[in-house]
């Protein structure tokens, strides 16, 4: 099946953004423990870090890590994470149903997040908790000294201040899940009045909304529309979460995933725009993408302990990625590259364990999930300004979406370099596509490398046995001649063309 895609640098949608590929670390399942933080580990660090975990996080190419939830930040008194660990108490971890022993906190997260060079994104729990105790917390993180929480950050061998640029104003706010949920004016109300407070401490934060936590959601638009009613002044950016699976044996819907992440922020933007054009004022607010993943919500595995045992650490959401889960991951990025223009920030949920990238087995093996190599491929090689792509593809129908095209991609081209990558994903089920790019308006490129993620059997799942045996390789079917690429690309692929 030929189609027809044209790339021109007179389509750009804005920067290539790093904050585009952050992810997210919760204290949830085995996330923290056994995952980031496994004393026993023979790669742990003085910390009780594995250094493992930190080379996959920097080989991942993270930019930003959301911490500590999550629905677990609902219920989180931040101060039992920070002082002498021997001194912390353990709590009851409502969202999780499971013991928090808080052996891991704020300072350790950042020594962290040094470690694995990302950069810090704090959300404050406006579940249990208000305006007060967002402030304190910001006054430990980012006062350099001379107050109470400065300087007990400072006593607990901080000496200069975190400044944490990034702040999340509560979570899922809207979900009846969610510990202290709210309706959509009470949260608006609590994030405006607890964003202006912040701000009194630290001027230059970015603050981030709690949006709809999916677009099924009842309230899903109003629930904007009325949030930033009440916190347009105050807020940046507003959130977007959102979880896609196969249901029921549907493939062809599952991999059109992308357009529904592509209706989400076009509808959240719309709604946006028209609170600004209703208070008649030059900021826009942006969105923070921050979770989104595929996510086997149905699976028994996502269901938190409901007995009387309160686990520490419990396998939790450990979702095994196949080839088809990849190609959606590496769609849904493409998805999020093409908003660039409102999309300024956004959170694979999550980095380790659960709903994962990268896996780990207790004081053991370290793996890379399918769904590791287009996240790594996509924020290594995006670069410059993103171009959108015109493509000329036939559709085929899916139960959920409609029509869909057979083909989605999107490309970056960076001036400075004369660098053009292109990322594009072949949805059908069955036929190989030849791509047949029209590259005329960026003469004299030459092709560097193509590479595709595929396989016979779109079911292959990696494991600690063997996390190798399908990942990219080399497309030998790429050539580049007369201004034109063209390159056959399997059923369910995700593809990366670099030229120079
Ligand atoms: O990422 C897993 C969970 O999904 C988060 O805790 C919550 O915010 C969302 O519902």
């Amino acid at each position: 099946i030929p189609v027809t895609l044209t790339v021109d640098p007179a389509f750009r949608v804005g920067p290539v953004r790093r904050r585009t590929f952050g992810s997210f670390v919760e204290h949830l399942g085995r996330c923290v423990y056994t995952g980031i933080h496994d004393p026993a580990h023979p790669t742990a660090d003085a910390d009780g870090f594995r250094k493992d975990v930190i080379e996959l996080t920097r080989e991942l190419a993270v930019s930003t890590v959301r911490y500590p939830g999550g629905n677990f930040v609902s219920g989180y008194r931040w101060e039992d994470g920070v002082g002498p660990v021997g001194q912390r108490p353990s709590r009851l971890d409502l969202a999780w149903h499971s013991t928090e022993p808080n052996t891991v906190g704020l300072d350790e997260f950042m020594r962290w997040a040094d470690l694995a060079d990302v950069e810090p994104m704090m959300a404050v729990n406006l579940g249990t908790r208000g305006v007060q105790e967002a402030v304190d917390l910001l006054e430990y993180c980012n006062v350099p000294g001379g107050t109470a929480f400065s300087d007990l950050r400072r006593a607990n061998g901080h000496a200069d201040p975190y400044k944490v640029r990034m702040w999340c104003l509560g979570n899922e706010m809207d979900g009846p899940w969610q510990i202290g949920s709210k309706t959509a004016y009470e949260y608006g109300r609590l994030a405006a009045e607890t964003g202006r407070a912040m701000r009194m401490v630290d001027k230059d934060i970015e603050l981030v909304a709690c949006g709809s936590s999916g677009v099924v959601m009842p309230t899903f638009g109003e629930w904007e529309r009325i949030v930033l009613t009440e916190a347009y002044e105050q807020v940046d950016l507003i959130s977007a979460h959102a979880y896609y699976w196969e249901e029921d044996g549907d493939l062809g819907s599952f991999l059109a995933s992308a357009t529904d992440m592509d209706h989400f922020v076009e509808a959240v933007t719309a709604t946006a725009d028209s609170v600004r054009a209703h208070k008649k004022v030059d900021k826009r607010i942006h969105i923070s993408f921050d979770e989104w993943n595929v996510w086997y919500q149905k699976r028994a595995e996502s269901r938190p302990p409901s007995g009387d045992d309160w686990p520490v650490a419990p396998v939790l959401l450990e979702d095994r990625y196949n080839v088809a889960d990849a190609v959606v991951v590496g769609n849904l990025l493409i998805s999020l590259l093409r908003h660039t223009d409102r999309v300024h920030s956004a959170s694979l949920a999550q980095l380790v364990n659960v709903i994962a990238p990268i896996m780990t087995e207790p004081g053991g093996r370290i793996w890379k999930q399918t769904t590791f190599h287009p996240f790594a491929q996509a924020s290594r090689y995006a670069s410059g300004d993103v171009l959108r792509v015109a493509i000329d593809s036939p559709t085929y129908e899916t139960k959920q979406y409609g029509d869909a095209d057979l083909v989605d991609a999107v490309a970056t081209w960076d001036e400075e370099t004369g660098s053009l990558t292109l990322f594009a994903v072949n949805r059908s089920t069955t036929e190989p596509v030849l791509l047949d790019i029209d590259l005329r308006s960026v003469p004299g490129l030459r092709l560097l490398e193509a590479s595709t993620l595929s396989n016979p059997d779109h079911t292959w799942t990696a494991t600690a046995d063997d996390d190798t045996s399908v990942a990219p390789h080399a497309n030998a079917t790429a050539q580049v001649r007369d201004g034109r690429l063209q390159v056959e690309v399997p059923p369910v692929s995700w593809n990366v063309v670099r030229l120079g």
